[in-house]
């Protein structure tokens, strides 16, 4: 496997892959990995993938300023071993610094499918998303990138962006790794106590009674089923950041919840705040 942290190296190397015409995945992570940055890395295998590029960066311009981008957990070596495991070929280990020139000033800035959910509490997070993954899909040069469900509202605007920046890369999307008790595997498990683990089980537990609402019942009002759910969080002991159900496509709100709809929420457990979500 092959480590690269200079930009320009990478991308003269991806030119070369191209050129012996094989063809190049790109899993774009923050590191800290888990089973379901694994699963995107087997992803892009079943794909057909010759190359699989692991990008493992903290992105800065994603984080608001009070929050966790210094304490955001860091385990290179761990992660390098993860990847060869599960059998990358290439990982790209970048600095701040090679990433962001001093003097950077131009941004990508998505400006619809951000507005709401994850956007609307986190002001800039996406636009220093869209930028990095700029960045990323124009160093690596890839065929294809696989992004995980987890991230719903992330890999539709990464879509979009692709589709009106005229990427030319295909974006894949894998369903979401969850542990045994149905939580949803993330970086950020790691800040939980074991009793803060226990009550976080609640977020996937309502997507769930949710889900089994609509295969029930066809059509739901949701003004009446997210009342439900946020009984259902807060009396787990969380605070719900938001539960909204939308279009899966485009992310518009929706009023009556059917099969396609999805549910997108966020909530502190503790300090920590999780997402999830659940297309119906
Ligand atoms: P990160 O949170 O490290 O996630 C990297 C990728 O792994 C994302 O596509 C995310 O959706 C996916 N992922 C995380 N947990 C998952 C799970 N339980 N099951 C399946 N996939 C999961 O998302 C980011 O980093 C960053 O915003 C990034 C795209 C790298 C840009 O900086």
């Amino acid at each position: 496997m092959k480590t690269f942290n200079d930009p320009s190296k990478l991308q003269k190397w991806s030119d070369k892959i191209r050129i012996e015409g094989k063809k190049i995945a790109l899993v774009p992570t923050m590191g800290a990995l888990h089973e379901g940055h694994i699963s995107l890395i087997e992803r892009a295998k079943k794909a057909g993938a010759d190359e699989i590029v692991v990008s493992i960066f903290v992105n800065p311009t994603q984080f608001g300023p009070n929050e966790d981008y210094a304490a955001y957990p860091r385990t290179e070596k761990a992660d390098a071993a993860k990847c060869k495991k599960a059998g990358a070929t290439a990982i790209f280990f970048p600095t701040p610094s090679n990433m962001y020139l001093d003097s950077h000033s131009v941004y990508v800035d998505e400006g619809m499918l951000s507005q709401g959910y994850c956007g609307a509490m986190r002001p800039g997070h996406f636009r220093g998303v869209c930028t990095v993954v700029a960045k990323l899909f124009n160093i690596v040069h890839p065929h294809m990138a696989v992004f995980g469900q987890k991230d719903f509202q992330q890999a539709a605007i990464i879509r979009r962006m692709v589709r009106d920046l005229n990427f030319g890369i295909e974006i894949i999307v894998a369903p979401i790794v969850r542990e045994e008790s149905g939580l949803a595997k993330s970086s950020r498990n790691s800040y939980l106590s074991e009793n803060e683990k226990a009550r976080a089980v609640v977020l996937s537990q309502s997507l769930k009674l949710a889900k089994e609402a609509v295969a029930q019942k066809g059509e739901i009002a949701w003004s009446q089923l997210k009342k439900k759910m946020m009984g259902l969080i807060e009396k787990a002991g969380l605070k719900p950041d938001y539960i909204e159900a939308a279009d899966a496509d485009d992310l518009t709100p929706v009023k009556k919840l059917k099969k396609g709809n999805v549910i997108l929420l966020a909530a502190y457990c503790g300090k920590t705040r999780l997402i999830d979500n659940a297309v119906m």
